[in-house]
């Protein structure tokens, strides 16, 4: 077994205790938005993921100074001097689209390679120069970079045509030290925007609104060093909450911030399932086939989480009766679906629906995780699944899942 595959042999039942590790997209934001500050940063239960790794090779390009306690990142940023950033594995990656509105904000310069696409969707940057120009920026389409300047930055009336998590990001990363106030109409409310608003106003910074469609931001002259606690995934929770419907088995999931989870646990409840949450704890047990859902559509936070689509289709597939699901995010978020079919789930999708025939009793086979979400899915599904399932491209599940194999194995199932 090379370090890409997985293989899992069922059907097991998921039972046990588990931490969940640090956000990725909350890390991701938080990281970008340390080059906006002088200083020492701390970063507590940080995951440990190849996304963050690409992400701190970014900011090493830039003239930080990055190291590893533990879970713990220490980010020094006193030595930041340069504005084009690079990092060899960058290109693959979207989550670096964020340094765009950071390294504008400290620097009034950026030049980052262009955000790789992925598999589930083209990923336009549209809404993020839009917003960023607004405040003052210009940018320039070169080769294989996209280069950014403002003589000045300052405040703006930023209308969102949608409430995209990223352009609000790198808006809001753009803005906290542009001269004067910044109104962003039509913001994202993911909990990962008030994360960052959070990390943020520790730096300094005077924003008020997050987790509303209207963050209002003044500007300041200059931001310090901050400590932070990252999150706890809520798309990752998600993931082993939608394991233990598949397999008929219980999980306590600890350190898990129920306002984060949204509609989750209602679903959870809405398919059969008996759910208990306490603060940050969720328990999940349930003793019986999952019941179908009529309709569910992904939606920006609160609604269903595009990131737990994957999961639901899998759980859905195993469900009793007919399932339908509308996909309203990504143009290209079926991925798993084939492979769910080599399974020998009943799913039809066209375009942005899947219409899911329950019922299936899934077998094993060898089956490919196209991007991560859908990878993650596909292992959870192994686990209900009769017989030996592999699944190949474990990279693109190591990009958002620090240690799925540990994680698993805490859970009671055998890899
Ligand atoms: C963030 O991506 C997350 N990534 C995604 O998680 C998540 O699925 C998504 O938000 C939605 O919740 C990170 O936080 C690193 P969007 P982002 O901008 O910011 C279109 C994962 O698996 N759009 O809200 O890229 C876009 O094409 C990842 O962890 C434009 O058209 O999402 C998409 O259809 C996958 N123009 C929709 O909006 C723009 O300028 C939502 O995108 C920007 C976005």
């Amino acid at each position: 077994m090379d370090g890409n595959e997985l293989y899992i042999n069922g059907p097991q039942r998921m039972h046990g205790e588990l931490l969940i590790q640090g956000s990725k997209n909350a890390a991701l934001p938080i990281l970008a938005a340390a080059v906006l500050g002088t200083g020492i940063f701390i970063l507590h239960h940080c995951p440990r993921i190849s996304d963050v790794e690409h992400m701190l090779e970014m900011l090493e390009d830039a003239g930080c100074r990055v190291k590893w306690e533990g879970h713990m990142l220490i980010v020094d940023t006193r030595y930041l001097d340069n504005y084009q950033v690079n990092g060899n594995g960058a290109g693959k990656m979207r989550s670096t689209v964020t340094l765009l509105g950071s390294i504008l904000g400290r620097m009034h310069r950026v030049a980052i390679p262009y955000p790789g696409g992925c598999t589930i969707g083209k990923r336009p940057i549209d809404l993020h120069l839009k917003g960023l120009e607004q405040l003052g920026a210009v940018f320039e389409h070169q080769e294989h970079a996209l280069v950014g300047s403002a003589q000045r930055l300052h405040g703006a009336e930023v209308y969102l045509d949608f409430p995209s998590v990223g352009a609000t990001e790198n808006i809001l990363l753009a803005s906290v030290l542009a001269d004067g106030m910044t109104t962003i109409h039509g913001a994202a409310m993911e909990p990962e925007i008030v994360e960052l608003a959070s990390f943020l106003r520790k730096m300094g910074a005077k924003v008020r609104g997050d987790g509303t469609p209207v963050i209002l931001i003044e500007g300041v002259k200059t931001l310090h060093a901050a400590e932070y606690i990252i999150p706890s995934d809520r798309i990752v929770a998600g993931t082993y909450l939608f394991g233990a419907m598949m397999t008929k088995g219980e999980a306590r999931l600890l350190h898990v911030p129920m306002a984060h989870l949204g509609n989750i646990p209602k679903l959870l409840q809405q398919m059969g399932a008996l759910v208990e949450t306490e603060e940050d704890c969720i328990y999940v047990n349930m003793k019986r086939q999952c019941s179908s859902l009529p309709y569910v559509v992904t939606a920006p936070f609160p609604g269903f989480p595009t990131d737990l689509q994957s999961a639901l289709v899998a759980a859905l597939s195993t469900a009793s009766g007919m399932s339908f699901i509308e996909e309203k995010i990504f143009e290209a978020r079926f991925q798993i679906v084939p492979e769910l079919q080599k399974m020998g789930a009943s799913i039809a999708s066209e375009e942005s629906f899947a219409l899911i025939d329950g019922n299936a009793r899934l077998r094993g086979a060898r089956v490919e995780a196209k991007e991560l979400r859908g990878g993650a899915a596909l292992i959870m599904a192994a686990l209900a699944a009769e017989g030996e399932t592999c699944i190949y491209g474990m990279e693109y599940v190591r990009r958002g899942y620090e240690d799925i194999n540990g994680d698993l194995k805490k859970l009671g199932i055998v890899i």
